[in-house]
């Protein structure tokens, strides 16, 4: 069957089923077309929680599907690849993190959402790339804070608003790996191009850039900037919407290492129009959670989702 062929069907069964497609900009270019809505971790998390439909497909990783879930705790959830991971939550097991977390028994707990319901539900309050800072400043200065599981993120928070959070040492394998000396070489060779940059990207990428944000906050930048030309530190999926939106302009991936020009997430990867289609044909794989963790996990996402509509994101 062609691609086109799979999205008549997906479409088909869409209505049928009252599903709804929730899918993040690394996915393949045929899913992010055909989705309901596309977006970052927050506007996925958000369009999750409002949703009227019966079932969720997720098109995404397992946190993000998980999220949905604990959302949604009476609807279906479907995650095309179950196999769909991160590793970036794998990097932060929760047995673990609970060790962690007992050692600073005065901190709050602030945990980015790529990790599992088990850490959430072990977190203060949740946050994405598009509210970290509002979410840290949220706490009075004063307040000692974690943040799990990603040090890079951390590390950017704490340069930003001057706090001393103490940090879990977990990142993204996808990010973490983008070059520096990469990004410089392609500033020499482009020095009328910006360096965007995911603030999942190790420091010295991020000091370079001209501008720092979530996949969501980075399309946005390009749409309204003059320039034409951008050097983009993060994963490749992004460029699919930032070619639609702005075809006249040039976009430069930065490359994962020296020998790989390529810089695709794995796990995103894994979900393609076929396993879309096969998942909402038999509804599975679906997410399944302890309505335990669901409960404990609820709080904080829900506190983060109050706290974003309060305050103006950056
Ligand atoms: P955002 O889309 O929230 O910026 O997150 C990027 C990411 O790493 C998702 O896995
Ligand atoms: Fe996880 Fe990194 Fe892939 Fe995002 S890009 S899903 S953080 S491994």
């Amino acid at each position: 069957m062609n691609n086109d062929n799979i999205a008549d069907k997906i479409l088909e069964l869409k209505k049928k089923k009252n599903a709804v497609i929730l899918a993040h900009f690394y996915q393949v270019p045929e899913i992010q077309d055909i989705a309901d809505f596309v977006g970052d971790s927050l506007g996925l998390a958000q369009n999750a929680a409002k949703t009227n439909a019966e079932i969720i497909v997720f098109a995404g990783v397992h946190f993000m599907a998980e999220t949905a879930k604990i959302l949604n705790p009476g609807k279906k959830v479907l995650l095309p690849d179950l196999e769909a991971g991160c590793s970036l939550a794998d990097s932060c097991p929760a047995p673990d993190f609970k060790r962690f977390k007992d050692k600073y028994p005065d901190h709050k707990v602030i945990t980015y959402i790529n990790c599992s319901a088990e850490v959430k539900a072990l977190s203060d309050v949740i946050c994405t790339s598009s509210n970290a800072l509002k979410i840290v400043e949220s706490f009075p200065k004063e307040q000692k804070l974690i943040f799990a599981p990603d040090k890079n993120l951390g590390n950017y928070v704490n340069n930003m608003t001057g706090r001393n959070m103490v940090l879990w040492d977990g990142s993204c394998h996808v990010h973490n790996q983008l070059n520096v000396s990469k990004v410089i070489e392609l500033k020499l060779q482009n020095p009328d191009a910006k360096v965007i940059a995911h603030p999942e990207c190790q420091g010295p990428i991020l000091a370079m850039a001209d501008y720092i944000g979530s996949t969501t906050a980075l399309i946005e930048f390009i749409r309204k900037d003059p320039g034409m030309k951008y050097i983009v530190a993060t994963e490749t999926g992004i460029l699919h919407q930032m070619h639609k939106d702005c075809p006249e302009k040039e976009f430069i991936i930065v490359p994962a290492n020296e020998t790989c020009a390529c810089n695709d997430c794995p796990y995103m990867k894994l979900n393609t129009m076929e396993k879309l289609l096969s998942c909402m044909e038999k509804e599975t794989p679906e997410i399944k959670l302890t309505d335990e963790i669901i409960d404990m996990a609820k709080i904080p996402i829900l506190k983060m989702l109050d706290i974003s509509k309060q305050a103006k994101l950056i």
